[in-house]
């Protein structure tokens, strides 16, 4: 069925049917837009604009859609144009006549503008949810491992001692804030913008109010143009999904890192990780190689969709039907990343003594080593260039600052004592840094303090 027969003598050409149809993959919005369809007849019936017994009759019908959509007994064919005119041919095809009374009042740009919004709010919940099982599985990682030395690293090269508890801490920072951002544009996305027709709201006496009660949303949108011309909140969440992604490679960076051969400071699953064809020894890290592969499909879509929008005069433009694909390609890619990311994170095994002992190699005790001298009275400038001797002479003798003797140490510098080989060991390196947010452990409780007291937060909402 066609929505604009009467002005037109011609058919449509099959191949513009086929280039402007978004029925292929706008079909994924049959329920919001089912669901638009109801409360929008709900309030024409209290508005007096439709009758109840019809009101009745059209929500009957559109329920029966929504039941036979779902058990697949009514197939969304490709003969329609997009949801929307297959959901209302379907109705008359039904109900007969009063079914032309449902798109009263309503165009299919404000339509549309709804049934995304509706589409994308849930989606944003079902991220939330994977972040939170994200946020939870690092929380109780970081409580195991509070004790579990390993380097940490700038420039990918040993710097200081940390804690893996502390590594995976900075992740819960990231994922935290990525929850955050969500929830802040959900609160910016949640008006509705049913109500407003094609651009210039309409002459019957709609209540956008009631509809938007009747939809979840917190009030209606205030200005017609901009309800059906808007796709912020959509390139917002495609940012916010792009930062999530960013991050979750990033951690992939570093796990394909730990689990090489050199490194050898996780070891996945067998469940999470797949083998080689020709090379029998291979067990490899393709999970997190996958995802941080993805990262650019989501980039892509939020570069995408700015691009589509930067020249589009108000209102509505055809180019926006192109904002679909892409964003529900990245929702997709997000869910499928979060959900199998916390599934190889929570299976993973941790070596925790090849951890330590990377710890202990690569001279990251060098500024405590430094720290030591100033507290004995030298100038830092002088300390850092005495450890940087010492360094040295301990590389060319293949050993480590604390395997040196108390006469090589007196022979660096008359302030080393015999208390040196407790203030450069790893538990005082790791124990003594207590600032807020350090990884000794008095400071890491404060905070697995503070993240229990977070998470709980989220389930209560
Ligand atoms: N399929 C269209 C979209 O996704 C629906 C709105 C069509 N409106 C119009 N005036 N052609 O944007």
């Amino acid at each position: 069925m066609k929505l604009w027969g009467g002005r037109f003598t011609k058919e449509t050409n099959q191949l513009v049917h086929n280039f402007n149809a978004s029925i292929s993959f706008d079909r994924k919005l049959f329920r919001q837009d089912i669901e638009g369809s109801i409360a929008h007849v709900t309030m024409l019936a209290k508005q007096g604009i439709l009758g109840n017994a019809e009101k009745e009759t059209i929500i009957s019908g559109l329920n029966g859609i929504m039941e036979d959509i779902i058990n697949k007994t009514l197939l969304i064919d490709g003969t329609h144009e997009d949801i929307h005119s297959f959901v209302e041919a379907n109705l008359i095809s039904r109900v007969g006549d009063v079914g032309k009374k449902l798109h009263t009042g309503r165009s299919r740009n404000d339509q549309v503008a709804l049934d995304m919004k509706l589409y994308t709010r849930e989606e944003l919940t079902q991220i939330k949810e994977l972040l939170k099982d994200l946020l939870e599985v690092l929380q109780n990682t970081m409580k195991e491992n509070l004790d579990t030395y390993m380097p940490g690293f700038t420039h990918l090269q040993k710097a200081q001692p940390i804690t893996l508890a502390h590594h995976l801490g900075a992740y819960f920072e990231m994922f935290k804030r990525d929850y955050t951002r969500l929830s802040d544009i959900y609160k910016r996305m949640n008006y509705s913008p049913i109500g407003s027709g094609a651009l210039a709201g309409t002459t019957y006496p709609l209540d956008r109010d009631y509809t938007a009660v009747l939809l979840g949303f917190d009030g209606p949108t205030l200005n017609s143009m901009d309800s059906v011309a808007d796709r912020d909140y959509l390139i917002e969440f495609l940012s916010a999904l792009s930062i999530i992604m960013m991050h979750l490679s990033r951690f992939c960076e570093e796990i394909i890192i730990w689990n090489s051969n050199e490194y050898q400071f996780v070891e996945l699953d067998d469940a999470y990780s797949t083998g080689s064809s020709i090379m029998p020894q291979k067990k490899n890290p393709d999970i997190a190689e996958l995802v941080r592969g993805k990262t650019g499909r989501v980039y892509g879509a939020l570069i995408s969709l700015l691009t589509i929008m930067k020249g589009l005069p108000l209102a509505y433009n055809k180019d926006m039907q192109e904002d679909k694909e892409l964003t529900f390609d990245s929702m997709d890619t997000v869910k499928g990343s979060l959900l199998l990311f916390t599934g190889m994170l929570s299976t993973m095994k941790f070596n925790q003594p090849a951890m330590a002992n990377s710890a202990k190699k690569g001279f990251t005790n060098a500024t405590d080593a430094a720290d030591y001298l100033v507290n004995h009275g030298v100038p830092f400038r002088d300390a850092h260039g005495i450890v940087g001797q010492l360094v040295l002479y301990c590389i060319n003798k293949g050993i480590a600052l604390e395997d040196m003797t108390p006469e090589e140490f007196k022979s660096f510098s008359p302030a080393f004592e015999q208390d040196i080989y407790e203030a450069i060991s790893l538990k005082t390196c790791v124990e003594k840094r207590n600032t807020t947010g350090a990884p000794g452990r008095a400071a890491m409780e404060q905070v697995i303090a503070l993240n229990d007291q977070y998470l709980k937060s989220l389930s209560a909402n």
